[in-house]
């Protein structure tokens, strides 16, 4: 039987992440045959410095892909099965303000977690909401596997102002936390473990980790937390990680399994539970988004225009997002049924028992043609619970204050964020904040 064959459309078509999301499509075409790639962006001349390459890559490797990049919402969101959208509103200069101000008085500076996702969220919550619309208009049976950060903020903002609308949140911290997880516990692929986890996103934990068997292997996993952290012994940071600061990351889940070692702790939490180290290991003048954009930015632009200057993708150095791979995995599930088994964003609707039901969680689901249906996790301990509603308070106090443009809402969000020590610091971030983010911020009141 000849498959039917899909059109995607990469929204964010300018983001760093863009050619190897299309070397892992062009990679699984057995799984995901497909007829056109589109790549959109509202940014024409930074989609312009990969898009060349891009058709390249494409031509080179099954000429009767139709490409196409434009920066016109119609061309790019008609006719379109999925929309993959990893947009960033505002790019990189506004992750390294959202970094670099709470640092001024001492507070994590980081792209998702405390002060920084809340900025981030409010400017991305209309440019995910502008894309939705475009997708309904254009293309109403298609759906978008969304991982434009903040995600936790993102999702509820869809949960609210798009209930019914075809999109999946999506992360792949989990993905990245299992290969190292599979190799520790000696799994050849992290497929080969069928995992129980459950929080918010970049908030949450794994509760089991099983083989085909039905073989428990969590206590293993956790005894080698407690002294390696996330990471092989003695692998250096020679394993499977961009940068050194993520090999700092899985390093520090030791002391984050420490706090509660009945449980293995997402790494994000070292910004939640330690807070101070964070900072004292922090460049304020040198963040995470000047890496970003000193190393994999410079990286993927330049190889990009060396290949549209060669005329050939021949012997690129670019290389397939491997981590990625959940996205075609996804996106099989729902154009072929597969029924597979993946951590989403989800309301939570009972699924654990004892938590916010609108509350917007990660945890397991059965995903095929229809969509997603979570799986059950039950009741949860009173520290994670604890936890949890302080986060989920502060991500919906966000969308509170951008729905009602909410200077009180805003300041009530930072306060809450355990990131944050007073109201008189949320006060003097929140007041830096809308002066950089005027052009992407409803007016406050
Ligand atoms: P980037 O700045 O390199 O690229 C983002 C692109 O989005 C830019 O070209 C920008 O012009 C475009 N954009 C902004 N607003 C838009 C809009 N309204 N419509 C269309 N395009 C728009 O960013 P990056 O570092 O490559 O990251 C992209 C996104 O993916 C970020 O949100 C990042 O946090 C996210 N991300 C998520 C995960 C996950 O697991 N959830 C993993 C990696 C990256
Ligand atoms: C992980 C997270 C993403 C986040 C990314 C940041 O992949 O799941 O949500 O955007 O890390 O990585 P970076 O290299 O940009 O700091
Ligand atoms: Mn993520």
């Amino acid at each position: 039987m000849n498959k039917k064959k899909f059109s995607v459309v990469i929204a964010g078509g300018g983001s760093t992440y863009t050619p190897e999301i299309i070397l892992m499509l062009l990679d699984n075409m057995d799984r995901l045959p497909l007829r056109a790639i589109k790549l959109y962006d509202n940014d024409e001349e930074r989609q312009g410095r990969l898009a060349k390459a891009c058709e390249i890559i494409v031509r080179e490797k099954d000429p009767s892909i139709e490409f196409v990049a434009t920066t016109d919402p119609e061309t790019a969101y008609t006719d379109v099965d999925f929309c993959l959208a990893h947009i960033r509103v505002g790019q990189l200069p506004m992750r390294e303000k959202d970094e670099k101000i709470p640092l001024k008085y001492g507070v994590v500076g980081q792209e998702t977690c405390g002060p920084g996702g809340i900025a981030y969220g409010m400017r991305s919550i209309p440019g995910v909401l502008e894309n939705i619309e475009y997708m309904e208009k254009y293309s109403p049976n298609c759906w978008m596997l969304n991982y434009s950060n903040p995600a936790a903020i993102v999702a509820e903002a869809c949960r609210r102002f798009k209930p019914d609308a075809r999109v999946i949140n999506i992360c792949d911290m989990p993905i990245g936390m299992e290969n190292n997880i599979a190799k520790i516990l000696g799994f050849n692929d992290r497929k080969e473990m069928t995992v129980r986890y459950f929080g918010l996103n970049h908030f949450g934990w794994w509760t089991s980790i099983k083989d085909d068997d039905g073989n428990e292997y969590i206590d293993k996993l956790l005894a080698h937390q407690l002294e390696y952290g996330n990471t092989l012994p003695d692998e250096g940071n020679n394993g499977d990680y961009t940068d050194n600061s993520w090999y700092e990351t899985a390093k520090k889940v030791k002391d984050l399994t420490a706090i509660d070692p009945t449980m293995a702790p997402n790494s994000y939490f070292q910004y939640y539970l330690f807070g101070d180290d964070m900072v004292a290991h922090t460049n304020p003048e040198y963040t995470r988004a000047n890496q970003v954009m000193d190393g994999r930015e410079k990286r993927v632009f330049g190889e990009c225009a060396r290949i549209a200057e060669a005329g050939t993708a021949e012997g690129t150095s670019l290389e397939i997002g491997i981590h990625a791979s959940f996205i075609v995995d996804l996106a099989t599930a729902l154009a072929f049924n597969t029924h597979e088994r993946m951590l989403l964003i989800v309301r939570n609707n009972g699924a654990i028992e004892n938590f916010d039901k609108d509350a917007m969680v990660e945890i397991p689901c059965i995903v095929g043609k229809d969509g997603y249906e979570p799986i059950t996790i039950g009741t949860i301990p009173t520290f994670q619970k604890g936890l949890m509603e302080q986060q989920v308070a502060v991500e919906k106090l966000t969308v509170d204050a951008y729905e009602q443009g909410s200077y009180h809402k805003l300041w009530q969000a930072l306060t809450l964020s355990k990131t944050v020590p007073s109201a008189n610091v949320a006060k003097k971030i929140l007041d830096d904040y809308i002066e950089v983010n005027k052009e992407y911020w409803p007016e406050l009141k």
